[in-house]
Formats: C-alpha cells, sequence, structure tokens
C-alpha cells in the first residue's frame, strides 16, 4: 500500500523503513490539515502524529481522495473527529501501548529534575560554579503523590512512586484493585487535590478532562504543590498555571506537552522570533521544565510504534479484523 506520512521527521523515517515490509512509505515534513490534505491524494493510508489536524473537513477531502484508512501512530486521538471518520467509513487505528515506561520514566525525571535542581547544577558545575546555594531539594520518601489516570501509563508511574517510598493517592473513573491492593486510595479530585505534594497527569484529554487543572483546581491545592503533565496540554489551563506560579501556589512545573504546543514542538526554532507570549513567560520562571513532547521518545517505543503501525495496516490490506482501531 502507499502511505503518506505526516509531520515526519528523521527518526519517522529510520523507525519505518526499518520495519517496513513492502509498502511505499513517503515522507512528508508538513503537518496534516486543511492547507496539506491534498499531499494524500493517490494514497491508500496516511499516518499521523499528535499535532497532526483530523477535523472533519480534513476526513472529508481524505475520504474525496479515496484514503482508505487513517493510522495513527500514537496513542492519543483527540486530535480525530471520529464521527466524521465513521460517516465517511474510514476506519482509525492508533497504538495504544507502546513503552508505558518510557512516559511515566519521563515524569518522574521531571520529578527529579525539578525537585533536585539538576539542569541548574549542571550548568553551574559547567561554568566552574561548584556552590550549593539554592539548590536544596527534597526527600521523595515519605511525600505524598496524587495520580490523575490510572491506565497504562498511570500505573508504571505509580509502581515507580511507590519504590520511592511515597504514598500515592489516585483519582480516575474506574478505580484499579490491583494498584488498591498494593496501598493506593482512590479518591475524588476535590479531596485528593489538597493532600498532595506532587501531582501528575495521566489521563487522557476528553470533555471531562480538557483544562481539569484551572483555577479553581489550582486553588485547591497544597501551597507549593508540583504539578507534572505528560499528558496532554489541553489538561491544564496554561494561563492559571503562571498565575499560581507567580503566587507561589504552584511550586514547581513539569510539562513534556503545551496548549498550544502545535506550533512549537518537534521544529528547531532556535533562530526565530517565538510569538507565542505564554511559553515565553513560562520557560522564564525558574521552577518550570518544559521538554517539548518527548515522553514517548526511547528506542524500545519507537520500534513498537512502528512494527504497531505497519502491522494494522497488513492487517487491512490483508482485510483481517483491526485490533488497534478506534471506536
Ligand atoms: P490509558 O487509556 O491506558 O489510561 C488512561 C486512564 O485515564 C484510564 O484509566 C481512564 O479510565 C482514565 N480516565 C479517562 N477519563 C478520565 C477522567 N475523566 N478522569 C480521570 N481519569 C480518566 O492511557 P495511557 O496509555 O496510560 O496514556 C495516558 C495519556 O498519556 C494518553 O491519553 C496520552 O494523552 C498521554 N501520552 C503522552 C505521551 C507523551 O509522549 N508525552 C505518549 C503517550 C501517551
Amino acid at each position: 500500500m502507499r502511505i503518506a506520512f505526516f509531520s515526519t521527521q528523521s527518526y519517522d523515517r529510520t523507525f519505518f523503513s526499518r520495519y517496513n515490509n513492502g509498502h511505499e512509505l513517503v515522507f512528508f515534513d508538513a503537518p496534516l490539515n486543511e492547507q496539506t490534505v491534498s499531499l494524500a491524494t493517490g494514497f491508500g493510508a496516511v499516518c499521523a502524529f499528535v499535532n497532526d489536524v483530523l477535523s472533519a473537513p480534513v476526513i472529508a477531502q481524505l475520504a474525496a481522495q479515496e484514503v482508505k484508512l487513517i493510522a495513527l501512530r500514537c496513542a492519543g486521538y483527540n486530535n480525530v473527529d471520529l464521527h466524521a471518520a465513521s460517516q465517511h467509513q474510514l476506519p482509525v487505528v492508533r497504538v495504544p501501548a507502546y513503552s508505558p515506561y518510557a512516559v511515566a520514566e519521563h515524569a518522574v525525571a521531571m520529578i527529579l529534575t525539578l525537585n533536585r535542581k539538576i539542569h541548574k547544577a549542571y550548568n553551574r558545575v559547567r561554568e566552574g560554579n561548584f556552590s550549593l546555594e539554592r539548590l536544596t531539594g527534597f526527600d521523595l520518601h515519605g511525600k505524598t503523590v496524587g495520580v490523575i489516570g490510572t491506565g497504562k501509563i498511570g500505573q508504571v508511574f505509580i509502581d515507580i512512586m511507590l519504590g520511592f517510598g511515597c504514598r500515592v493517592l489516585a483519582f480516575d473513573v474506574v478505580a484499579n484493585r490491583d494498584l488498591e491492593a498494593k496501598g493506593v486510595e482512590y479518591r475524588p479530585l476535590v479531596t485528593l487535590l489538597p493532600d498532595c505534594d506532587i501531582i501528575s497527569l495521566h489521563c487522557p484529554m476528553n470533555e471531562q478532562t480538557k483544562q481539569i487543572i484551572g483555577a479553581q483546581t489550582l486553588g485547591m491545592m497544597k501551597k507549593g504543590v508540583m504539578l507534572i503533565n505528560t499528558s496532554r496540554g489541553g489538561l491544564v489551563d496554561t494561563r492559571a498555571a503562571i498565575d499560581a506560579l507567580k503566587s507561589g501556589q504552584l511550586g514547581y512545573l513539569g510539562i513534556d506537552v503545551y496548549e498550544q504546543e502545535e506550533k512549537l514542538f518537534f521544529h528547531n526554532l532556535s533562530e526565530v522570533i517565538i510569538e507565542d507570549e505564554v511559553i515565553m513567560r513560562l520557560m522564564s520562571f525558574p521552577n518550570v521544565l518544559v521538554t517539548a513532547h518527548q515522553g514517548f521518545f526511547t528506542e524500545e517505543a519507537l520500534t513498537q510504534i512502528a512494527q504497531t503501525t505497519l502491522q494494522s495496516i497488513n492487517d487491512f490490506e490483508a482485510g483481517k479484523p483491526l485490533a488497534f482501531k478506534i471506536g
């Protein structure tokens, strides 16, 4: 099958070419959106990523161009109008599980970096500054960690935090009995938030979770709390987070995802004037750590993403059931 890949980087080309078994792969740097959808003419499938826009008009155009399959090379699918896809009988597959360890471990890396100020220590020592002034951290042992969303990634994250000797409180629409058996306590958000020293988001972005962290929920948290978001930018009202950072209500913020990330992330903008005032303000805080959606970015995860996506395309071509179809 001819497959049009959008928003591709060198690593997409490397991993998909390595595991390709007979398909014609065409890699476009451009994101998929209303302006670029015509590039998919003549392709049987499109392969899209987190910031590609699969809105109703884009999907209608793909169907009109006789594209037969949308293959997401990611887990989240909040960027796809599933109703439009079903109306046009365009199946959408994704990669529901690719190394949950990659994202969970990145969340932990953010916690350790913010807490022990490794980013500052690295720069200081390189400049011959061996002072410890203002590098004080805190023991994770004995602290209370709140986990919002206890699915595949949340569970791995919880196991790591339990290993540090943390107490874990959780919020999810369904409680996981295995986690409860390990001592995890499920609570409603209103009683979870005030008791946590660290809060980490691991739920998907949907109507219920959009801006689940905003002025009101930030106000319920312990003063000086650490908030980590490796899930989706839209879970956090960034302007409210900035206000909370300014007042000291939020003591640390680690984000691997950002509401407006599609204009920034995955691109080298080091020679460009960045017009997004919100991210620039965020990056000016000494207690904020931003990474550019790299939670998934391990050898193991990239291998699984390529293998699972290509397997779904093989199955589609062979008329087999699609194990990872959404909906
Ligand atoms: P999952 O589907 O295994 O788990 C999600 C959990 O969230 C489930 O337990 C579900 O019940 C819960 N949930 C759903 N709605 C909720 C609500 N309204 N309130 C509270 N909990 C709710 O998903 P997985 O694999 O653990 O991934 C979680 C998220 O991580 C993805 O949706 C994606 O947005 C993000 N992600 C980020 C990556 C990165 O590179 N930074 C890479 C992969 C995923």
